[in-house]
Order: C-alpha cells, then sequence, then structure tokens
C-alpha cells in the first residue's frame, strides 16, 4: 500500500492500486475509531468547499459530516448561489477559492470542468460526480465488497443497465486496479466509452482479471459475486427518459436474472433507486442487499480521501 501522490482524486484510472488499497485500508481504521466513539481531529482547523451543479443526499451529507467528525468544517457552494452559476469562469473560482479554503469537493456535468478546476485550483480537488465517473462511490463499493466477501481479487462483478454511465466507468477503473473481474450488461448502444474499456483492459491484463462487456445480461450475471446496477436515466438526462426506460426494459435486475449469479451474491446500487426500472422490490429490498452498508460507507471512504487529499 501507498499513499495517493497526486493532488487531486478525480477519477480511479488516475490512481494505483497500491494507492487505492491504502485509501481503503485507512478507511477501515477511520470507521473503527467512529464506531467506538473514539475522537480523530486529523483536519482540525481545515475547511472543504462543496460545489454542486446537481442534486445531491448521499454525497452533500457524507462529505459534510466527514469533515466535522475529522475536526474541519464544510461549506456547501450550491452553483444556484455563487457567481459560477452566472457565468464567472472555472478559472476565476479556482484562483479564489484557493486562497481561502483547504480543499474542493465539486458534483457538476462535463468531466472536463473538474479537471480544469484542479488545474487552476492550487488546493485539492476531489471529484464528486461528473457525467462520466463516480470515483468517491466505487472506493464506497469497493470497501462494502470487501467487508461482505473477504477480499476483492478474484471476485466477478456483474454491472447491468446503462454502461455509457458514471457508476459503470468508475466501477471497470476500480475493479481492474484491484483484480476483479467484471462484466457489463448492456445494450450495445449504451456501452461504456471505448477509452475508458481499453484502459480497464490493460490494467487488468497486469492484475490478472478479465473485462468483458456484452448484451446478454444472463451470460454476463452468470457466477457473480456481486451484482450492481444504477439508475438508467441518469441527473442531466431527463428528456431521454421515456426512450431510455424503453431500451433498458430487458436490464431490470430481478429474481429472474440473479438466479444465474453465485447463491451468496450481493447486490449493490448507489442510490438513489428506481424500484420497478432498473430493480425490482425484491432484490433491492430483499437478503442479497447490501446497499445501506454501502451508502454508510461513502462515509467512511470519504473521511479517508479527505484524510490523505487535504
Ligand atoms: N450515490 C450518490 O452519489 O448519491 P447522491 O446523489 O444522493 O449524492
Ligand atoms: N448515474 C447516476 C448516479 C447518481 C448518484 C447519475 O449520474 O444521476
Amino acid at each position: 500500500e501507498k499513499k495517493p501522490a497526486k493532488k487531486d482524486f478525480l477519477t480511479l484510472g488516475e490512481l494505483t492500486s497500491e494507492e487505492i488499497r491504502f485509501l481503503l485500508k485507512d478507511a477501515v481504521y477511520l470507521k473503527q475509531l467512529q464506531k467506538s466513539g473514539k475522537p480523530h481531529p486529523f483536519l482540525q482547523g481545515k475547511v472543504l468547499g462543496m460545489i454542486f451543479e446537481k442534486s445531491s443526499t448521499r454525497t452533500r451529507v457524507s462529505f459534510e459530516v466527514g469533515m466535522y467528525q475529522l475536526g474541519g468544517q464544510a461549506l456547501f457552494l450550491s452553483s444556484r448561489d455563487i457567481q459560477l452559476g452566472r457565468g464567472e469562469t472555472i478559472h476565476d473560482t479556482a484562483k479564489v477559492l484557493s486562497r481561502y479554503i483547504d480543499g474542493i469537493m465539486i458534483r457538476t456535468f462535463e468531466h472536463e470542468k473538474v479537471e480544469e478546476l484542479a488545474k487552476h485550483a492550487t488546493i485539492p480537488v476531489i471529484n464528486g460526480l461528473t457525467d462520466a465517473h463516480h470515483p468517491t462511490q466505487v472506493m464506497a463499493d469497493l470497501l462494502t465488497i470487501y467487508e461482505h466477501k473477504g477480499k476483492l481479487q478474484g471476485l466477478k462483478l456483474c454491472y447491468v443497465g446503462d454502461g455509457n454511465n458514471n457508476m459503470c466507468h468508475s466501477l471497470l477503473e476500480g475493479a481492474a486496479k484491484v483484480g476483479m473481474d467484471m462484466t457489463v450488461a448492456c445494450p450495445a448502444e449504451f456501452a461504456p466509452d471505448e477509452t475508458i474499456v481499453n484502459h480497464a483492459k490493460e490494467t487488468a491484463q497486469e492484475t490478472g482479471s478479465v473485462i468483458i462487456i456484452g448484451e446478454d445480461p444472463f451470460e454476463m450475471v452468470k457466477d457473480a459475486d456481486v451484482v450492481v446496477t444504477d439508475v438508467f436515466v441518469s441527473m442531466g438526462q431527463e428528456a431521454e427518459t421515456e426512450e431510455k426506460l424503453k431500451k433498458f426494459s430487458a436490464y431490470q435486475v430481478n429474481e429472474s436474472l440473479c438466479k444465474y449469479a453465485k447463491e451468496d451474491y450481493i447486490f449493490l446500487h448507489c442510490l438513489p433507486a428506481h424500484r420497478g426500472e432498473e430493480v425490482s422490490p425484491e432484490i433491492i429490498d430483499g437478503i442479497h442487499s447490501v446497499v445501506f452498508d454501502e451508502a454508510e460507507n461513502r462515509l467512511h471512504v470519504q473521511k479517508s480521501i479527505l484524510k490523505n487529499y487535504m
């Protein structure tokens, strides 16, 4: 394991396997401290600014509570209220915030915006979701899988649904780095980004895992240890709702599909979920589902990220 070397936490593809393991280990440590009621003010006096251009429940609350538990403070900066929303540039926002605070978490649309912010900010930038990546969520997913399965390497994860999706992309990068096999079941027209897939396949070769993208959910889910899905209609895609729901009707995670997974599979969903669309109530509310452990782990992994980047 190795402490992350980069200034910013933008995608899992930019971290090494050792850095991912280091952050997960520190998350386990921080989780133990918090559970046993021991104060852990590693970020005393530090302030995180949180820019939100999209809605959030988990990301907003877990980052804010995480900063508080680490002895620091968080500022909620809705783009509706700050000048960024009225056309002030990312460049100027980055320069100004760097003079006041110690780190920025941003949730936005184009991934390039986060890269630009990181380029001009002298303080660490953490990606709290873009159209293309959701790396803090996948760190929480990896921790959750590890807690339930006792390992990551050698497991098989199957993602079912929209492949051209931030969760699918970050899972591909994360699975490859930790040596987990991953299959994606999606309609051909909603396949994940080719560059991300190719890069994940290269990484997988080094870590000894296999990445497969296919159209048949039954084939892809076969013998999976972990079954994952996400909403069919992501934030910003509201206009495509009707069309997407039609095209994804064969990709619901339900009992007839999960019969093909391993008997002791676990089900993950980053939430918010749409019961009856991407997942049936029996699965998300059933005994294989660990979605609330997963949601809780956002807090613990993000505290690890904050502690090691800020
Ligand atoms: N999973 C997740 O990022 O949830 P929020 O949109 O509520 O932050
Ligand atoms: N893919 C979803 C994830 C929400 C946390 C979205 O971008 O809306």
